[in-house]
């Protein structure tokens, strides 16, 4: 987490921006949004596409879509053929996302899902090299527990906001600060992954779900 704004300002001048058309997003979510805070904004946003470019998914999965701007960044390492998936429950700021999907050109690499994640992830037959988690902080728990069958050995989770803003050490009573506490604390004691939490901007959680599992006799066929 960066508080010093003086020293985020000099890091971002220090960095490639994010372009014309994810400006106007931001721009364009400040106007029509309630919440426009949720956007992911040019820092985080560099940061998801140099991973995606660092991963090269063929298949990428976002719960939490918003007005677009982070499937948009994790577009941009999609292989030639690759597909991202996005899910968002709000139709309001979904049509905001679709309409920026359709100005990036990205309309036929982005599937957008009108719904609540919950039913949404387990009717999906795919299975995803990367796996975004930005909904609810209250249901990054049962997110996990849905998406984690759709990942594939290798494959990298990363979860937002898991410092909220510090809460999580500051605050004992913050009830949104207690589910991402127990999120972590579950991710942390998940022998499956090997994970790393970045004290960046409000915390990002990564996780690698382990190829070198060995089953559980009694498990495998
Ligand atoms: C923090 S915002 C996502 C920000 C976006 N990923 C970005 O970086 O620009 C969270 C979004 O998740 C949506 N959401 C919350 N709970 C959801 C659920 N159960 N299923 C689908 N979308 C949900 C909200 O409507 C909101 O638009």
């Amino acid at each position: 987490m960066l508080d010093d704004e003086k020293l985020l300002k000099y890091c971002l001048q220090h960095s490639t921006d994010t372009g014309l058309l994810l400006q106007d997003l931001e721009r364009h979510t400040n106007l029509r949004t309630l919440n426009p805070q949720m956007l992911s904004g040019p820092f985080q946003g560099m940061l998801l596409k140099m991973l995606s470019q660092m991963i090269r998914p063929r298949r990428i999965l976002e719960i939490g879509t918003f007005t677009g701007y982070s499937a948009i960044c994790l577009a941009q390492g999609l292989e030639s053929n690759g597909q991202l998936h996005t899910i968002e429950a709000d139709d309001e700021v979904a049509s905001i996302a679709t309409e920026y999907f359709r100005r990036a050109g990205l309309e036929q690499k982005i599937t957008l899902h009108l719904g609540d994640a919950a039913s949404v992830v387990p009717a999906l037959d795919e299975i995803f090299d990367l796996i975004f988690l930005d909904a609810g902080k209250m249901d990054y728990a049962r997110h996990y527990h849905l998406a984690y069958p759709k990942l594939r050995p290798g494959g990298f989770l990363l979860a937002d906001n898991v410092l909220w803003s510090g809460k999580v050490v500051r605050d004992e009573k913050d009830a949104t600060a207690q589910a991402l506490r127990a999120f972590n604390t579950m991710i942390q004691n998940d022998d499956r992954v090997e994970n790393l939490l970045l004290p960046l901007r409000d915390g990002l959680m990564l996780a690698r779900k382990r190829d070198d599992i060995v089953p559980r006799p009694g498990n495998g066929p």
